[in-house]
């Protein structure tokens, strides 16, 4: 489930940071508008907040006019986050003022509002400002923070802006159902290296995005989430707990360490299927290689497989499958590998087209009992698409848990 969010923008020192705010919900799949006050272009322009959500940008309501712009930003929102909320923007929009684009859509929008305040400690405890929280507060707004730390000029104090990691979280988290709250969901991320020699390494494309997108989507539905992480190229996420594996023996040995109590184990991670038999404790010099050399390969553990057998092995594992196969061939070979492994579900990728790196997938979701399931769009739509099979089979394995008779 994509998301629409609305990010309003105040006109504080702190809307640079707001940048990576809006970076970052785009990065996981949210569509973002950005609506800064004309005080905030002062200090961030339009063209930075319209590259960086890729839409356009207006602060005057009387922009766009026969788009009728406020109402239709306020209705296509399904969250509006104020980052930072400056104490005159909380000011005009207790008051009920729709004198911007910003405030206008606010009071044209029913969808839920999420602000980071930030601002001089005077300005924050004053008690027009504390005021106008409370009047927020009660109709419904929710805030984060703001948190004491270095404020603009010489000062330090209670007014920074919340950390910007954070806002994003909350933020794809706000409004979603929480229907994995109270699980524990283990998922790998990215590819395994295995070592040569001190400088060189077999590895394989996986750029880990999949699997961070997964445990970001896991972490927002109210899961406690550790991601093990092999070699990514891609930001980790806040908010779970993170766990570093870059070979794939270490990647198995923190698995079965992970899924112990865990109710899913999601394995996204590409693992090396060899490794060299004899990684070198020095460099490899060419010279002594000469013109043609061979490597001897040892291949590494199924840790997907031993972990379905071990008793650590959670009530649902998830594997992925990249394959060079479309269709009814990528189905066949998904079927295979979901029995082969002992998998709940597999999620069968064909990458002849070139899914690494990017943020996009396609992907056939196998399971036992049901017919297949495309999964397809951004990667944390995927993700999502995931977790509802994941969440139905764990609810199922509950309530039959529930039903059996006691002895
Ligand atoms: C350098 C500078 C930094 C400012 N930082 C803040 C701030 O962090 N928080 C705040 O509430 N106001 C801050 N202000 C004051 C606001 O810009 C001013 O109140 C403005 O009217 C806010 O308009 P807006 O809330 O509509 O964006 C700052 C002003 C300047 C010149």
């Amino acid at each position: 489930m994509s998301r629409n969010i609305l990010v309003g923008v105040g006109g504080g020192i702190a809307a640079y940071k707001t940048c990576e705010i809006v970076r970052g919900l785009t990065r996981s799949g949210a569509r973002v508008r950005v609506a800064p006050t004309p005080a905030a272009l002062r200090f961030v322009g339009a063209p930075t907040w319209e590259a960086l959500s890729h839409a356009p940008v207006e602060t005057d309501v009387f922009a766009r006019v026969d788009e009728v712009l406020h109402v239709e930003l306020g209705q296509w929102a399904d969250l509006i986050l104020i980052a930072p909320a400056t104490a005159d923007l909380l000011s005009r929009s207790a008051a009920g003022r729709a004198d911007d684009l910003l405030t206008a859509s606010l009071l044209a929008s029913r969808a839920p509002v999420l602000a980071a305040p930030a601002m001089h400690t005077a300005m924050w405890e004053n008690p027009a400002t504390a005021a106008n929280i409370q009047t927020l507060r009660d109709r419904g707004w929710e805030f984060l923070g703001p948190v004491s730390g270095a404020l603009t000029g010489a000062d330090s104090g209670m007014g920074r802006m919340f950390d910007p990691e954070s806002i994003v979280e909350r933020a794809l988290a706000t409004g979603r159902p929480q229907d994995l709250r109270g699980r524990r969901i283990v998922v790998t991320a990215g590819g395994t290296h295995e070592d040569i020699d001190p400088v060189r390494f077999i590895g394989n494309r996986s750029s880990g995005r999949q699997g961070i997108a997964v445990a970001e989507a896991a972490r927002d539905r109210g899961a406690e989430v550790t991601l093990i992480a092999a070699h990514v190229d891609a930001p980790l996420p806040a908010g779970v707990h993170l766990v570093q594996a870059l070979s794939a023996e270490r990647l198995q040995r923190s698995v079965h360490e992970a899924c112990v109590g865990a109710d899913a184990l999601v394995m996204v991670a590409a693992v090396c299927d060899y490794r060299p038999t004899r990684p070198g404790a020095h460099k490899l010099k060419k010279h002594d290689l000469g013109e043609t050399t061979s490597l001897e390969l040892t291949v590494t553990p199924d840790i997907l497989a031993g972990l379905t057998a071990s008793a650590e092995r959670p009530p649902v594992v998830v594997g992925f499958a990249a394959e060079t196969a479309s269709g009814a061939a990528l189905e066949r070979l998904g079927t295979g590998k979901r029995r082969a492994k002992g998998c709940d579900l597999l999620v069968a990728n064909d990458v002849t087209d070139g899914v690494f790196g990017t943020d996009e997938n396609h992907a056939l979701l196998l399971a036992a009992d049901a017919p297949p399931l495309e999964l397809h769009g951004h990667k944390r739509e995927v993700a999502d698409g995931l977790l509802d099979a994941v969440t139905a089979l764990l609810e199922r394995q509950s309530t039959s848990t529930q039903k059996e008779p006691l002895s």
